[in-house]
């Protein structure tokens, strides 16, 4: 079986507050997007690399992608959900080739955490992600702003991306991509009963939301 990258980059970033998509402000004179597939265009054993795009993007075409094993599909839907699930039935994949699903908005990957996935999920009968221990205090707000619980954080854990499952269990999670309850490939997959296996993420694998993240994501690309 292959291993193939499937990075959705549809969103229009409507947090970030900018009217370019967050995935192509410039880092480093580079679009956030190139760094991102750098690193799983650098992974050996991923054969293959694919980017879905929104059927309306304006603004890919005007940078250059010089990253080998790069492919396009500009399939993008209106929920992240439904771009991975277009996105996918683009690839044309094996039922049992792996698809590790990783946010665009996600540059900071390290070569690390995405060997460590592949490797403890190569094996698994179910597939898994890279999520993170709830490090912080949890609330439950009440409508009116105010702490109506505190959330035990023991078993809590944020999920990242690269998710990753074989292409034919993940399309048949995603049959129903406009489901508002799929908000992860992983959770998708716990719809049809399954239990995706868990693997230790890192914080500097975190997704570019706010405009002051783009500073830090340059700061720790800088120090590689
Ligand atoms: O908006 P959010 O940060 O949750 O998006 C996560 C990832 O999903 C981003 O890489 C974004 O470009 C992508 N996305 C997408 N299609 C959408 C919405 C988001 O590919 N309709």
């Amino acid at each position: 079986s292959r291993r193939i990258a499937l990075v959705p980059a549809a969103g229009h970033g409507s947090r970030f507050g900018s009217a370019t998509p967050k995935q192509y402000l410039l880092l480093d004179s580079r679009p956030l997007l190139a760094h991102t597939l750098d690193v799983l265009c650098r992974c050996a054993s991923i054969g293959r690399v694919a980017v879905v795009i929104s059927p309306g993007d304006e603004w890919f075409d005007s940078f250059d992608w010089p990253q080998p094993k790069l492919e396009v599909l500009r399939v993008g839907g209106p929920s992240r959900a439904e771009s991975v699930a277009g996105g996918l039935a683009a690839l044309a994949a094996d039922a049992d080739d792996w698809v590790l699903v990783h946010d665009a908005a996600r540059c900071c990957l390290s070569p690390d955490a995405l060997q460590r996935l592949l490797d403890e999920v190569g094996d698994d009968a179910i597939g898994g992600l890279l999520a993170q221990p709830v490090a912080d205090t949890v609330k439950r707000a009440s409508p009116q702003g105010r702490v109506a619980a505190t959330v035990p954080r023991d078993g809590l854990w944020l999920a990242q991306t690269p998710q990753m499952f074989r292409a034919g269990l993940l399309a048949e999670a995603l049959q129903d991509a406009a489901n508002p309850a799929i908000t992860d490939e992983a959770s998708a997959i716990e719809l049809l009963g399954h239990a995706p296996r868990l693997v230790e993420g890192e914080a500097q694998n975190f997704k570019v939301t706010w405009p002051q993240d783009l500073v830090l994501a340059a700061a720790i690309l800088a120090a590689r």
